[in-house]
């Protein structure tokens, strides 16, 4: 079956599955299966959890799995909403992809292109908030707020205040509308299209992104198992960041408050460690194959066998 979406930093994942004991395999998002079909061919002793907030990747994915129907299931939700229901165990081995599918972007009545003809961005298309509610319906110091927070756009009080404008007149009704207002505030110069910070800034908003991130690390917390592998790749800074912070309050000996004077925890309390001090990130010949993986850094965790 072609795939609409190339898996990033496959061979690596695979890696970093090496070694996992029996059990099952939980991918949260699940997308077009392209991580979810390679690593179920090549770990035959691992079950298969699938998770995906989108109708349309989750029927394209079913049936790419079909050879593995015996050993597959599938959930549609959110992941920090659907991994702490799950009654399947042990899970050995889980991923997360973050951010948006190729198809998601591509398909423009989606509304994530910034040519789109509307203005949607809902990676669940029955999800109550869609991108024409936050650019419409928003205060502007929300709207700032997003902006700067979500997209770090430089001049985030002005794009606010253009957009209020605009949408004053009548309502935004189109990504390509949106595109032009922030081409006037921002004109393009630099590497990258104007439109793509306050785009994933909106994005992020629409579908709770980060929130749903840190309910993830909160969900992986409350209930990991002895031997697991949590492999998680993200794409931009500040999905990373909590990556990384969550990875190394897990890798950490000593729960002592920071302002004691000596260590009274007995300096065992460390979960587990990361598998490489480093993320690790695409190889030139990924670089040159899909460009998509240039912004992809994948952290991989390993849980202390003799847990839970
Ligand atoms: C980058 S794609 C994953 C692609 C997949 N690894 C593959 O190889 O085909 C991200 C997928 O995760 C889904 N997704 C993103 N955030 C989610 C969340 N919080 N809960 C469930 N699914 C989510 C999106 O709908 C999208 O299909």
């Amino acid at each position: 079956m072609e795939s609409p979406h190339i898996p990033v930093l496959l061979e690596e994942v695979l890696e970093s599955f090496s070694g996992v004991p029996e059990g099952y395999f939980v991918d949260c998002t699940l997308g077009y299966a392209g991580h979810s079909s390679e690593v179920l061919k090549r770990y035959a002793h691992l079950k298969h959890i699938g998770i995906d907030r989108d109708d349309e990747a989750l029927a394209f994915s079913k049936e790419r799995l079909a050879p593995y129907a015996e050993r597959s299931r599938l959930y549609k939700g959110t992941f920090a909403t659907v991994l702490p229901t799950l009654e399947e165990k042990p899970v050995t081995a889980l991923l997360a992809d973050f951010g948006v599918s190729s198809l998601q972007l591509d398909k423009k009545e989606r509304g994530f292109a910034f040519d789109a003809e509307n203005l949607d961005m809902r990676m669940d298309a029955s999800a109550p908030l869609s991108a024409y509610d936050v650019v419409n319906s928003y205060p502007t110091e929300k709207l700032e707020y997003i902006f700067d927070l979500y997209g770090e756009v430089r001049s985030y009080r002005k794009l606010a205040g253009e957009i209020v404008q605009a949408r004053s007149k009548k309502p935004i009704e189109s990504a390509k509308e949106l595109s032009d207002i922030i081409a006037r505030v921002m004109p393009s110069g630099g590497k990258i299209h104007p439109s793509t910070l306050p785009f994933q800034a909106i994005r992020i908003e629409v579908n709770n992104e980060l929130g749903e991130i840190e309910g993830l690390l909160d969900a992986i917390e409350a209930k990991h198992y002895a031997g697991e592998v949590v492999s998680l790749i993200t794409f931009h800074s500040l999905e990373d960041r909590l990556v990384k912070n969550r990875f190394k309050k897990w890798a950490n000996a000593c729960i002592c408050d920071p302002q004691a004077m000596r260590c009274t925890c007995g300096k065992d309390h460390a979960l587990g460690k990361p598998l490489s001090r480093k993320p690790v990130t695409a190889s030139k010949e990924e670089l040159k194959r899909n460009p998509r993986s240039r912004s992809a850094k994948l952290r991989s965790f390993r849980f202390k066998d003799g847990m839970s």
